[in-house]
């Protein structure tokens, strides 16, 4: 058993996140590790000169409900107790909060014994999109650019579909990023937003009314960007998920969302179809 102490994660601890995530091949850059870090709580374990061994970051969505993700392990010291340490800190941390999480094949088992339960798939998607932008349907207008205007408007409708409040990660989303807003019947269907994170840029969250209108709104936001795309969407999103493959953007995996507590109650009929990431959701 190594020694070792877990203790809240400082900003200067970011580099050695970077270098655990990069050890694992996951896309995370350093900007991507701060604008996490920015958002939520982070423990990291330490061995007794100091060294990070590990890392798990927690992000509040009120008092009812969390995520949790940047779960890793230096691959010299995995299977020693390490995960287990820091996420039992992060559940005490957390409080009554229920937990949620995108987990790797690795990780099921460590949250299996932590009490979390699987509950759906997160596939990720990434490539370099060739998509031409679909027809609108009847009654749907994409009205244009997200400003931070919109934001308020947002984040109360988004509220209904993600089941809480997250206004903090849609600003900060929305502060380095671009999105698009569509409407029926004079009513908000939709939103998607798109910023530069790991290999290039994500598209998430993506929520509306259906997969349909995600499509033509994924598809106007591919028209503003180049490079590497990558979008992580609900398993059960066939029609979106289809679209993307046969639009240049590959299936790279699929993940287990695992929930320990209760999942958060969806309101309305919108639906979350992309995530801001898999460790936000
Ligand atoms: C998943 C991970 C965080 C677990 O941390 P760890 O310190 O190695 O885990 P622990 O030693 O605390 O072990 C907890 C349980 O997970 C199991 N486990 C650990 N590493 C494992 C692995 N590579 N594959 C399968 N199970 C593993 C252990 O066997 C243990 O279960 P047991 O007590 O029944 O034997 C670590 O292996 C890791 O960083 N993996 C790569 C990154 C990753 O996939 N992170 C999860 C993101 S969701």
């Amino acid at each position: 058993m190594t020694e070792m102490t877990a203790r809240r994660m400082q900003p200067e601890d970011l580099a050695e996140g970077l270098r655990l995530t990069q050890a694992e091949s996951w896309s995370y850059r350093l900007e991507d590790w701060s604008f996490h870090f920015r958002l939520g709580n982070g423990w990291v374990a330490c061995d007794a000169g100091g060294q990070v061994l590990g890392t798990a970051l927690w992000w509040p969505y009120g008092e009812q409900f969390a995520t949790v993700g940047l779960v890793v392990v230096d691959r010299h010291h995995q299977g020693k107790g390490i995960g287990l340490r820091l996420m039992n800190a992060v559940m005490e941390d957390a409080g009554g909060r229920s937990l949620q999480l995108v987990a790797t094949r690795a990780g099921m088992r460590l949250y299996e014994q932590c009490g979390f339960r699987e509950h759906g798939a997160i596939c990720q998607y990434q490539g370099m999109a060739t998509a031409a932008t679909l027809p609108l349907q009847a009654g749907t207008a994409i009205l244009g650019a997200v400003t931070s205007t919109d934001l308020a408007t947002i984040a109360h409708w988004d509220a209904n579909a993600f089941g809480t409040d997250r206004t903090s990660v849609l600003a900060a989303v929305l502060a380095g990023g671009e999105g698009v807003l569509a409407s029926r019947h004079g009513h908000l269907a939709g939103y998607a937003l798109a910023r530069e994170a790991g290999r290039g840029t994500t598209i998430g969250p993506v929520v509306a009314e259906d997969e349909t209108l995600a499509i033509e709104m994924v598809a106007r936001l591919l028209q503003r960007r180049s490079g590497i795309i990558r979008l992580d969407v609900p398993a059960d999103a066939t029609v979106l998920r289809e679209w993307l493959a046969s639009s240049g953007i590959a299936r790279i995996d699929c993940a287990a969302v695992m929930i320990r507590g209760t999942p958060t109650p969806h309101r309305n009929g919108a639906r979350v179809l992309g995530l801001v990431s898999q460790a936000l959701t």
